[in-house]
């Protein structure tokens, strides 16, 4: 590794490009998804070797419902088996796993999967896996109103409690530090409702690789671009 490559202690990716993958292979778009299950595993290995606390990726958006039965079903699967099938090599590599978005839409077999991984990989301290299902950053941020709305209502707190802080306390990465880098593979450039709040001091990379070729060398190359930035936090 380079000397002077800066770590960014959370990176967030939005893994994006399955279907295109799989549409230049002439392959069906699930197969792209499988392939970027894969990917998202030597992404993790590499993160963890190059010193990165953290990894958000945005796997399900709260308007993937809207794709065809498929494709959902599909997708759904695959999310059942990672939390079912991987979770003993999260927990072997001891990795703390998070889900960001709201578990209600999904089947109650994935929920009550989703909780069993959170709560059996709770208390590791050396990474942190974020897995963005059912996430949408309005949603997110709707929600931590109406939390902070019914509190006040109550009288649990008064207008004057209501900070940068507090606010923080009701999203879905509560007591996690902010992405320092966020990715979005296949070269579109936005975040489609990604870590709204969370993003306002992040760097931003857009590589043109599809997310299912994402690699080890794809992510150093990533930190290398992001250790050439100035973040200046708004000062001078
Ligand atoms: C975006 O590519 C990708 C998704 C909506 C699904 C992401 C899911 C994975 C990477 C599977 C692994 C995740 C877990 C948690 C096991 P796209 O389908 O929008 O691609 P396109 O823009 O080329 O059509």
């Amino acid at each position: 590794m380079e000397e002077n490559l800066k770590i960014p202690g959370h990176i967030a990716i939005i893994m994006d490009g399955n279907g295109r993958w799989a549409k230049k292979k002439g392959l069906a778009r699930t197969v792209g998804h499988t392939n970027g299950a894969k990917a998202l595993q030597r992404t993790i290995e590499a993160c963890k070797k190059f010193g990165v606390k953290t990894l958000t990726v945005y796997a399900f958006s709260t308007e993937n419902w809207s794709r065809p039965k498929e494709e959902v079903d599909f997708l759904m699967k695959l999310f059942l088996n990672y939390l079912t099938k991987q979770s003993k090599k999260l927990i072997e590599n001891k990795i703390k796993f998070n889900v960001l978005g709201d578990k209600l839409r999904f089947s109650p077999e994935i929920q009550n999967a989703m909780k069993k991984l959170e709560s059996d990989t709770q208390n590791f301290t050396e990474f942190t896996l974020n897995v963005a299902l059912n996430y949408g950053g309005h949603a997110e941020i709707i929600k931590a109103t109406k939390e902070i709305a019914e509190d006040l209502k109550s009288g649990k707190i008064s207008v004057d409690d209501i900070d940068e802080k507090l606010f923080e306390s009701h999203l879905y990465t509560c007591g996690q530090l902010p992405p320092d880098l966020i990715i979005r593979t296949s070269g579109e450039q936005r975040l489609s409702g990604f870590l709204l709040w969370q993003s306002s001091y992040s760097e931003f990379y857009f590589p043109s690789v599809h997310f299912p070729d994402f690699d080890e060398k794809q992510l150093y190359i990533a930190i290398q671009e992001y250790s050439k930035r100035d973040r200046r936090y708004g000062k001078v």
